[in-house]
């Protein structure tokens, strides 16, 4: 493993991108750096030509890109055929989707609200695809894998307005060590990790109700007194995607300026 290109030779898959302040794509661009191959997904055909431009003029006008949307079982396996015509392996995965309905209680207002279809929906998006992502990348993961998905601390302690995305945020980080189990006694054994960002401003982010007000909590209390950069979360998915990590597996590592020891 070269120092300077860690990920060199391995491909990866990354799901999320949606524009460039993407969590995906600033963890791409340091896969990229670090010498891995990529295939990425865009969920339908509103993101299609925008994915489709940033991440060809950003990694290589030949760069793999096909629809993927994780509600559907006939898209991932249409997904992972489009895959196995790019490459006839996988070495890591990063799992950066979540998505909650704009309905009463769900990222804002009374927890006791949240209706029934809109729990469904968000518990599949957010995380249940982590189960059916992992299932579909797996017999491609020839030579062992790391698997890695985005999460939050309010799957941990009430973050007012989370509601409904910090459920499926706990949900996911116990996918993640369900998942680790499991896809670690193979013979060539696969890691899942989750990363917990620090607040960081994108699309899905401002969904959720006085979002813009974190970063000062996180000033005050963090001690750091900072959120986390891209380029850190980039790093951290680099050394969990590299053969640096091979003996961490089914752990939740936070990146957020060491906010998550603050009692208050
Ligand atoms: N931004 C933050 O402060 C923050 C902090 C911690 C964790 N996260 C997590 O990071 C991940 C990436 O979010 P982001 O903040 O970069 O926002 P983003 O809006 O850029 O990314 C969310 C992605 O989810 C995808 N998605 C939603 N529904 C989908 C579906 N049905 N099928 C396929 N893809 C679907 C969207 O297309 C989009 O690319 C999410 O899991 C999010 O919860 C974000």
């Amino acid at each position: 493993m070269s120092l300077e290109k860690p990920l060199e030779g391995k491909v990866g898959i990354v799901t999320g991108v949606a524009n460039k302040r993407s969590i995906a794509f600033g963890i791409a661009k340091a896969w990229h750096e670090a010498g891995a191959q990529l295939i990425f997904n865009y969920q339908g055909e509103r993101l299609k030509d925008g994915v489709i431009k940033l991440v060809q003029e950003t990694f290589g006008a030949d760069t793999p890109v096909c629809d993927l949307d994780v509600t559907s079982d006939e898209s991932i396996a249409h997904f992972f055929e489009f895959v196995r015509t790019k490459t006839d392996h996988v070495d890591m995965m990063l799992h950066a989707i979540a998505f909650a309905p704009k309905m009463e209680g769900c990222l804002e207002g009374h927890f006791a609200d949240i209706p029934r279809d809109a729990f469904n929906l968000s518990l599949q998006v957010s995380s249940y695809s982590l189960i059916a992502l992992s299932r579909a990348v797996a017999p491609l993961m020839v030579n062992g894998g790391s698997i890695m998905a985005m999460t939050y601390y309010a799957s941990q302690k009430v973050v007012p307005n989370y509601n409904l995305m910090a459920v499926s945020k706990a949900a996911l980080e116990t996918c993640a060590k369900y998942l680790a189990f499991d896809l670690g006694r193979r013979e060539k054994p696969i890691r899942v990790n989750c990363i917990s960002a620090g607040p960081v401003q994108t699309l899905a982010a401002r969904g959720v109700s006085g979002f813009t007000g974190m970063f000062k909590v996180y000033e005050e209390r963090s001690p750091l007194q900072r959120s986390c950069t891209m380029e850190e979360l980039g790093a951290t998915a680099t050394f969990l995607a590299s053969d640096g990590s091979a003996s961490l597996t089914g752990q939740v590592i936070y990146v957020d300026g060491g906010y998550e020891i603050v009692g208050m």
